[in-house]
């Protein structure tokens, strides 16, 4: 944490692509920068929080023809999905725009003008590659081909295998068309370079004053030291911000930070007293950025004179079961799909992001840890502290006794309270959850050293007093931990009757009231649950190795025998009943009549069908799948829908059919 005053005090996160789902190697950065703000809050800074979707870049161009859309769809559709995302996970930003919007258009195209008004670009002719195929030239991610530098096989922008090296238009050698698979040419264009290299002392000296994690620092140290190139901020590409005065976008490198500005325009009138005064910017973002937003950004702000970041906070990776993270490889654990959807609350993933270790390190995710962590550490140790609590005073006392809470208990508080400041002004967000576990600790051995199940037979007024000290620690837990799970640490509050709260409360002394019947504030996770989840994710892994990329589009080389085909026992099936699945907006639960029999299908659908619409209707099922339960509901069979744009469409029968027809 960078010193608190009364500077305006900005909090950003890295831009997602709107280009795919949330996975949880995203939300190592997402959700520790949301504990952050909400810890601020509690201290009673005022920051704003913003980020949104970064929509622009060859990727999404490449996903929209593959997909057969267009950019401006998929991102649309992207960051909607992001937004209602984020809010599902409690990660609340003061404004969450996207790249797309005019107001970035605006500001990107003014950041350039100043650039060039201060002699920060100029022009070059460069050779780039063009595929003769395709008829177009080959921007970034549209060429393939091996790293100018180390000679592993490279994007045409970066070295994603080998030395992890930006690239320059033109230094992949051997190129070759992404989307043809020809051998690419070299072809002249004229394009434009910012003047990276002009500002290496700057850098040096600003990242010594650089506030945030050492990882940033000392990474962008290393590269400012050793080598610093001019960037390439143009792109022959059809979709980005305009290049004042020429056909060409810009990079998509340049207006995605510059996101940050224009959505704190959008956020606020007052947006200048961020940008373009003394102000506390602090950048969170994944180590994989570092070089872009150290080195890169700082040098594009100064250039344009607007105001420098205070500090970057790096997130360390996440590996999947000991694995780098991979997409096509299957080693990935889908948000949605994989978490949400099978009713896991988001808090619980809260708690173990930022408690699993020390933010700027590596973390491995597994099922079993989580369900270890989640049953042991929240359900065994916080859970079992606030509910034995509750329940005791409910049940003997029926409030909360009157009476002071003893000094020891809240000099802890009050120390515990410390203990969370200063983890945050080192960005630990583990040392934040480890403070406050090491008071529910004390608070069950407190508990139970007591005795109160027994002082309360023998002496009334010394159980209501110790009573009062395991209540005090309740709230406190409740008001400590709330920026880390707080929609149930709210539930917990809402039981003691308290609505806001800073820090501070923790440690003023709990009202004297009644008390209502409490609930479990988290439920254990059952063995066969998580070994249901390791199932789905070997499952994904086994399919990679077999047909290559999970979750993109198929390329047709998936040859399969027919008898693969015939095992499939496909059916017309009609709807007889459709409802949605409570606590989701993408399932529906399905009844299908399928010849003699019904079953029940649980289908993602919601978004696109009308229960009501569905009833009666013929639609194609896959029977003979292994049944599944989705939130809680069984599901015997697939329903089959096309999907497009994000948009699910039913498979129909052409006429009608009568229903339990097979499918051949
Ligand atoms: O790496 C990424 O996912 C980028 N979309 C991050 C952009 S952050 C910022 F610079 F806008
Ligand atoms: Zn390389």
């Amino acid at each position: 944490m960078t010193s608190l005053s009364n500077k305006p005090l900005l909090i950003t996160c890295g831009l997602p692509y709107a280009n795919g789902p949330c996975h949880i190697g995203h939300l190592r950065t997402y959700i520790p920068a949301d504990i952050y703000v909400r810890c601020l809050k509690k201290l009673q800074q005022d920051p704003l929080f913003v980020c949104g979707s970064d929509t622009h870049g060859t990727p999404i161009v490449i996903n929209a023809e593959q997909q057969g859309t267009t950019p401006a769809k998929l991102a649309a559709y992207y960051h909607r999905y992001w937004e209602d995302t984020f809010k599902a996970l409690s990660v609340d930003f003061s404004h969450y725009g996207n790249t797309d919007a005019p107001t970035n258009h605006f500001r990107t195209q003014e950041i350039v003008k100043s650039l060039q008004a201060n002699g920060c670009i100029y022009p070059r002719v460069i050779r780039l590659a063009y595929c003769p195929e395709c008829d177009r030239s080959l921007p970034d991610r549209y060429v393939e081909g091996a790293c100018f530098f180390c000679g592993m096989p490279a994007r045409g922008d970066e070295c994603d295998q080998g030395c992890g090296r930006h690239l320059e238009p033109g230094e992949i050698v051997d190129p070759t068309c992404k989307t043809c698979g020809a051998s690419a040419e070299y072809r002249e264009e004229q394009h434009y370079f910012f003047k990276l290299s002009a500002f290496k002392d700057f850098l040096l000296a600003y990242l010594e004053s650089l506030g945030g994690t050492a990882n940033a620092r000392n990474y962008a140290r290393e590269w400012v030291s050793n080598e610093l190139k001019d960037w390439c901020i143009t792109r022959n590409l059809g979709w980005g911000v305009t290049f004042p005065g020429t056909d060409l976008v810009v990079y998509v490198w340049v207006d995605a930070p510059i996101g940050y500005i224009s959505f704190t325009e959008e956020a606020t009138s007052a947006w200048e007293g961020y940008w373009k005064s003394d102000s506390n910017i602090i950048h969170f973002i994944g180590t994989d950025i570092i070089y872009h937003h150290a080195i890169f950004w700082p040098a594009l702000l100064k250039g344009a004179s607007y105001t420098l970041p205070a500090a970057i906070v790096a997130s360390g990776m996440v590996k999947v079961d000991g694995k780098t993270f991979s997409k096509s490889r299957g080693y990935v654990v889908w948000v949605d799909e994989d978490y949400l959807d099978h009713g896991f609350h988001p808090d619980l993933l809260r708690f173990y992001l930022a408690s699993y270790t020390s933010h700027t390190k590596e973390l491995n995710f597994s099922w079993q840890v989580f369900g270890e962590k989640v049953n042991r550490e929240l359900v065994g140790s916080l859970g079992n502290f606030i509910y034995r609590t509750l329940h005791f005073a409910y049940k003997n006392f029926g409030r909360v006794p009157e009476g002071p809470v003893d000094a020891e208990i809240m000099e802890r508080v009050a120390d515990t309270r410390e203990k969370i400041v200063s983890a945050l002004k080192e960005y630990e967000f583990k040392k934040v959850v480890d403070a406050a576990m090491s008071l529910s600790d004390f608070g069950n051995a407190y508990f139970q050293s007591k005795e109160l199940w027994n002082l309360v037979k023998s002496d009334r007024t010394a159980c209501a007093r110790e009573l009062k000290n395991c209540i005090q620690l309740v709230k406190a837990l409740s008001v400590l931990l709330e920026p880390v799970m707080p929609s149930t640490m709210r539930g917990v509050q809402a039981q003691l009757g308290l609505t806001m709260t800073y820090f501070y409360d923790a440690t003023v002394e709990v009202e004297p009231l009644r008390l209502p019947k409490p609930a479990l504030p988290f439920a254990k996770i059952d063995e066969k649950k998580i070994g249901a989840m390791e199932a789905i994710l070997n499952e994904r892994i086994a399919r990679a190795d077999h047909k290559g990329p999970a979750k993109e589009p198929s390329t047709g080389e998936a040859i399969i025998k027919l008898d693969d085909f015939k095992k499939m026992d496909l059916r017309i099936a009609r709807i007889v009943e459709a409802e949605p699945v409570q606590k989701s907006d993408k399932l529906l639960r399905i009844t299908a009549q399928v010849g003699e029999e019904t079953r029940q299908i649980v289908a993602g659908i919601a978004k696109d069908y009308a229960p009501e619409d569905l009833i009666g209707t013929d639609v194609v099922v896959l029977i003979n799948l292994q049944p599944v339960k989705l939130m809680g509901v069984e599901s015997r069979g697939m329903l089959l829908v096309a999907e497009n744009d994000g948009q699910s469409v039913l498979i129909r029968p052409a006429r009608k059919m009568p229903s339990g027809a097979r499918i051949r």
